[in-house]
């Protein structure tokens, strides 16, 4: 149990709805729950204290609730200013025993529409743990890397006996994270240090994530272990892409109601993402096409039937752009002043610099007009408007409640396996980053697979030494693609 109450969302009410949808959502997240009946007695996260940053949404309130089934004290942020759903942060700070007048959950800062500002007051709230020695956690649970991030900049700031000042900031965000250092610098010169000095690793969800902590870990700058929760067979192979296709068009609709049958729809990347993405808007009947910069994934696209081109070459014929490379400066100021009148323009990779939104904001004379929340028109000074989704952040979880239940439990799974995996077998693991084995990748698809109705063949022994694997598993190389 916690014992702090100390949260911020936006409105306590919302909580028996949220419960509700909870309660719903466990229902389809067969991974999640077989790990809490699994481990229910051996409560191996007791004494973890896990730091969250991930999308506080309906399905993530059933991995917190996960979290603490097996013993472990939680704080959670999001990790976009746009993702939380009210009801959801709102059940899960009142805890599934307490009320709205009695919030006895897990404490939870996260509210769906912050301000750069508010997200990394959040982000530290999550961070920082009143009552413990070294006033932080011992796990980190990240999406994205913003939580590990603040520790790692905090911890090089302080070793310097500096933060940079704010005037060095290179855009808002940077300026925002500058501010809060150089604030925790002047309070507490030791914070992040200290606070690094007891954390055991962080278990990290997604590619962006991935990528920033084997370019530290290549650095040598990374300070604890770290577990690559993404490149799970059954995160990335099945939430990038299945989960994609089920929320992209889901925010596209909510957003704007546009038919997408018979348009042309861009869609820019086809890593796994990509691939969820072409799918579900050749599925509505759009003409997809895709641009790639990697010529195995290029070839892909066009193996699996769609035209591949440049962006410059589409950009007055398309009706939607999605952007989902995980890369910057995708879709500038100048080619959205090429669009059609109404194009929609969206993002679905993790951070919001695919589209030059600043760019965007700078063209004199243009004029941004609030739809509704997360939706926008930009007004060129000719008169011609694009509709730009979620100002440019991930649209499946600013216009939509991103991916469903069933696919976020095999990602939440790998991330309560890791969790485990980090917190109970430290000297496992040293200083570095890792997948999960693959026998327990397997485990975490198994478990969902007897939800679906499905009858797995069992492999016979001489069938087993024909190919040289274990009856049990693992069934493939560790070079094996899928
Ligand atoms: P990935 O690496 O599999 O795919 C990205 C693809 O973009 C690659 O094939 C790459 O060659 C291509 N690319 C890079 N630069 C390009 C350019 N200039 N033009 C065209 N293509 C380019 O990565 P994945 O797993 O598909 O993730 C993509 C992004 O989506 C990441 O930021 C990831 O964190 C995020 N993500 C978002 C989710 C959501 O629910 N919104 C879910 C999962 C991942």
């Amino acid at each position: 149990t916690t014992s702090t109450h100390d949260f911020k969302v936006a409105d306590l009410s919302q909580a028996v709805f949220g419960r509700k949808e909870i309660t719903l959502a466990e229902h389809e997240m067969p991974g999640l729950m077989a790990i809490r009946e699994e481990f229910a007695a051996q409560q191996p996260l007791a004494g973890a204290r896990i730091t969250g940053s991930l999308h506080m949404t309906v399905q993530t309130a059933v991995l917190i609730e996960t979290l603490t089934a097996l013993g472990a004290q939680v704080r959670w942020a999001s990790c976009n200013i746009f993702s939380t759903q009210d009801h959801a942060a709102a059940a899960v700070a009142v805890g599934p025993d307490g009320t709205p007048e009695n919030p006895q959950g897990v404490p939870v800062f996260a509210w769906k529409g912050e301000t750069l500002e508010e997200y990394w007051w959040c982000t530290e709230q999550a961070l920082t743990w009143p009552g413990a020695e070294t006033g932080g956690p011992n796990m980190i649970l990240d999406d994205g890397g913003d939580a590990t991030l603040l520790v790692h900049k905090g911890v090089e700031y302080e070793k310097a006996g500096a933060a940079p000042s704010v005037d060095t900031a290179e855009n808002d965000e940077h300026r925002v994270i500058l501010q809060l250092l150089n604030r925790t610098l002047a309070e507490t010169p030791q914070k992040w240090t200290q606070l690094a000095s007891e954390i055991r690793g962080v278990t990290e969800e997604t590619t962006t994530g991935v990528h920033r902590l084997y370019e530290m870990h290549q650095a040598g700058t990374l300070l604890f272990p770290a577990i690559n929760v993404n490149d799970a067979v059954t995160k990335s192979k099945f939430d990038n892409k299945y989960g994609c296709r089920h929320s992209l068009v889901d925010g596209i609709n909510r957003a704007t109601d546009v038919l997408i049958g018979g348009k042309v729809a861009v869609v820019c990347g086809y890593g796994d993402v990509g691939k969820g993405c072409a799918e579900s808007l050749r599925g509505q009947g759009a003409r997809v096409i895709v641009t790639e910069i990697d010529p195995i994934c290029a070839l892909q696209a066009a193996m699996d039937g769609y035209q591949v081109a440049r962006l410059e070459d589409v950009l007055d014929t398309a009706d939607l752009f999605i952007t989902t490379t995980g890369n910057r400066d995708i879709i500038m100021a100048g080619d959205m002043a090429r669009m059609k009148h109404q194009a929609i323009v969206g993002n679905i990779g993790h951070f919001d610099n695919e589209i030059d939104m600043a760019g965007l904001a700078a063209i004199e004379g243009i004029v941004k007009d609030e739809v509704k929340p997360q939706v926008h028109t930009w007004t060129f000074p000719d008169g011609k408007k694009i509709i730009l989704l979620s100002e440019g952040r991930l649209l499946n979880l600013g216009n939509a409640t991103g991916h469903p239940s069933f696919v976020m439990s095999n990602s939440f799974a790998n991330q309560t396996i890791a969790q485990i995996e980090l917190f109970t077998k430290p000297e496992a693991y040293p200083t570095g980053v890792y997948v999960l084995p693959k026998q327990l990748d397997e485990k975490v698809a198994r478990l969902h697979l007897e939800a679906l109705g499905a009858r797995l063949t069992e492999l016979r022994p001489e069938q087993a030494d024909y190919i040289g694997v274990p009856v049990e598993g693992p069934y493939k190389p560790d070079h094996y693609r899928y």
